[in-house]
């Protein structure tokens, strides 16, 4: 446990709070507890789906350029921030500025959306585990097993109508108690695993991070053996690059990378708010992702290689279903395709089970972790007592999650999972974040705390990372979303015939009411109030004057830009010339803006001052600008909403460059994670051996 001293206490680079706070005990509990978060559903139902849909191994590319370009460094820095301000995420912003504090609740009342829709899918799980493992023990068939086609047919009707009672419209309809019973088991599971505080979170997180590991190890290994398992794998892993040209598989590589690692919610904040206060962070962050990234690759390996042995058993039995008939994304495939197949091959109830086992062990740690750091920014903003709010959350809850136990609940789970995890959430949160620590805070101080601490150490182009890289490419990706939503030819919030869409208009409203809430939480007065920030004097304002000149003309621009690529895209005009020049003259002055404004920061550092208020918005105007204009350029090339090509069947087998990927995922995935478990080992024998082991 941290020295019990309260105050700030400067150390040079950042004020560290020496207050009361719980730890997790060990460096290890807290990387477990973080790698739970970051594994979670969506290794094994999202990863492999898109990437068998954006390019099989090709879309490995995108995705590794996503973790390592803007995952771990955002990664690095919402440790940073947890740590040094020792808050969950509201008050972290809030101790490095007043007004910071509603970015923090933003992410926050966003994750309070994912946790209530997250649990249910859950609840699907422990279902289908009971149907299992009543199966195995009564000898009986699975409830959803069929034969041939008919037989995929069959257990999507055990699915959707017989378990879900799924209608199609947007009307809720009753309650299902066969939804909200497990639901109800979900939520008092979640609670059991933290309501005794994060020191035995970090004690659960050995339980359920090995476990699924080594279930998904077995399901892997079984499927690898099955006869007809390099068909499977050829669908998963032959490249297509020509997926590479198109901008909607880099677009998805990222949402998948942002979400995969928990980015941008708030909750890797509040968990690195845990850490002791001599902890590594640098390393921690690369041990996260890397252990992110296997275990998808690994899960991919499972899910397909085992769609190849049913492609083969049912082609034995003279029914045969080809790969491409069962894979479907999202629930379809955990609970459509995968029991399917998994019924299919011999000890289908045992394999049904290991498999459920994997999804609810999965899926517990991450869905957890979002009420931990809802708990702790409430907790942390009130001082309330953790065990009644603990209470009363999980309540409220459970009783927004009864709203997709319902025949019509699945529609909304999907409408506000789109939303909330899509680009008015997950990659707004990101861009807001990076810009607020970037550009409006001293990110180089955030650097030195992380680098005092840490194994190894991050260099000053981790801050252009964050200044510029990783905002310009979650602008891209924002503005060509919104792009292509709003401009999508079949209508986003109203049809042709000017009827309004209510899922998206209901979603929208959600994604909009986030921030006013956010706004409303900060101005509340707190428990324990920021202390003031130490202050410095400012650079003139008419020394950042320049730049900003500079990212209003780029600003100015982009919006011209919009209004013409709006037109030329209306017009059928993808090369109209009048939108490329708009969109390069936006994308010149935003870079130049944000360049000028990195100058002169860089300057005032130097000369002890904080830099002007012109300076830092044009930074942030000007890389907005820049993101605008790539976003504009994207949807302009692809014209609205692109989607996936069905991807075709691969020739016979996995292919040579299907190998050359394999090995370079072992190299760059598994040595990479080989490389920073053995760094954090050393580090600990160092420790022991001064004797100041965390
Ligand atoms: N990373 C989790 C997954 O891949 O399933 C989901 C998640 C957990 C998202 C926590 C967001 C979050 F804050």
């Amino acid at each position: 446990m941290n020295a019990p001293r309260a105050g700030f206490q400067r150390n040079g680079t950042v004020e560290i709070r020496e207050e009361q706070r719980e730890t997790w005990g060990t460096r290890a509990g807290f990387v477990l507890a973080a790698i739970g978060s970051a594994v979670g559903l969506g290794n094994l139902w999202g990863f492999p789906y898109k990437l068998y849909s954006y390019g099989g191994g090709a879309f490995l590319i995108p995705y590794l350029v996503a973790l390592i370009a803007v995952g771990v460094p955002m990664l690095i820095l919402e440790f940073t921030l947890g740590h040094s301000t020792q808050r969950a995420a509201p008050d972290a912003f809030g101790r490095l500025h007043r007004r910071f504090e509603m970015v923090g609740w933003w992410g926050i009342l966003l994750s309070f959306v994912i946790i209530t829709y997250y649990p249910v899918i859950l609840a699907y799980c422990f279902s289908y585990l009971w149907f299992s493992l009543k199966a195995l023990a009564t000898g009986a068939n699975l409830p959803w097993a069929g034969e041939g086609l008919a037989g995929v047919t069959n257990a999507g009707d055990f699915f959707y109508k017989t378990y879900l009672g799924y209608s199609e419209d947007l009307a809720l309809g009753g309650l299902r108690l066969n939804i909200a019973v497990p639901l109800a088991l979900t939520w008092l599971a979640m609670y059991l695993c933290i309501f005794r505080g994060v020191r035995f979170v970090g004690k659960i997180v050995w339980l359920t991070v090995p476990l699924p590991w080594i279930m998904l190890l077995i399901l892997a290994a079984r499927g690898l053996t099955l006869p007809g398992s390099p068909q499977g794998l050829a669908f998963y892993l032959n490249p297509d690059w020509s997926q590479l040209a198109k901008p909607s598989t880099w677009r998805f590589a990222f949402g998948q990378m942002f979400f995969s690692l928990s980015l941008a919610f708030g909750v890797m904040i509040t968990y690195a708010s845990f850490l002791h206060r001599r902890s590594d962070l640098n390393n921690n962050a690369a041990l996260v992702g890397l252990a992110d990234t296997a275990t998808s690759f690994v899960a991919g390996l499972a899910v397909f290689a085992t769609l190849g042995g049913m492609a083969f058993a049912t082609q034995q039995a003279g029914h045969p279903v080809p790969v491409q008939e069962v894979v479907k994304g999202g629930p379809g495939l955990a609970f459509v395709a995968f029991p399917y197949a998994l019924a299919q091959l011999p000890y289908p109830a045992l394999f049904s089970a290991v498999f459920f086992i994997t999804l609810v062990t999965l899926g517990i740690d991450s869905a957890f972790s979002i009420t931990e750091s809802i708990l702790a920014a409430i907790v942390d903003k009130t001082g309330w007592r953790r065990g009644p709010v603990l209470i009363v959350m999980s309540l409220v809850g459970l009783a927004f999650s009864l709203v997709y136990a319902t025949a019509g609940g699945l529609n909304w789970l999907g409408i506000v999972d789109g939303f909330v995890n899509g680009t008015w959430g997950i990659a707004f949160m990101g861009l807001l974040q990076c810009l607020v620590l970037g550009w409006l805070y001293r990110i180089d101080r955030l650097r030195r705390h992380a680098n005092e601490r840490s194994d190894w150490r991050l260099g000053a182009w981790w801050n252009g990372l964050i200044r510029f890289l990783a905002p310009v490419t979650l602008g891209t990706l924002v503005w060509w979303s919104m792009f292509d939503d709003f401009a999508s030819p079949s209508g986003f919030l109203r049809d042709a015939q000017g009827r309004w869409h209510a899922g998206n208009v209901a979603g929208l409203a959600v994604v909009t009411l986030a921030p006013l809430l956010a706004l409303a939480f900060s101005s509340l007065r707190g428990a324990r109030e920021a202390a003031p920030h130490p202050a410095r004097p400012a650079a003139p304002f008419a020394s950042g004057l320049p730049a900003l000149v500079a990212a209003v003309a780029s600003v100015a621009a982009a919006v011209c830009g919009f209004a013409a690529v709006l037109a030329a895209c209306r017009g059928g005009r993808p090369g109209d010339p009048a939108a490329l020049a708009a969109l390069a003259a936006a994308a010149l002055a935003g870079a130049v803006a944000a360049a000028a404004a990195y100058r002169h920061i860089r300057r005032a550092a130097a000369s002890g001052a904080d830099p002007a208020w012109s300076a830092r918005w044009a930074g942030i105007l000007g890389t907005v600008a820049l993101g605008a204009a790539c976003g504009f350029f994207l949807a302009l090339r692809t014209s609205v909403a692109a989607t996936a090509a069905a991807p075709s069947a691969p020739a016979e087998g996995l292919s040579a460059a299907a190998y050359g990927i394999i090995a370079a995922i072992g190299v760059l995935v598994f040595g990479g994670l080989a490389w920073s478990l053995y760094r954090a080992v050393t580090a600990g024998a160092r420790e022991d051996a001064a004797g100041e082991r965390i």
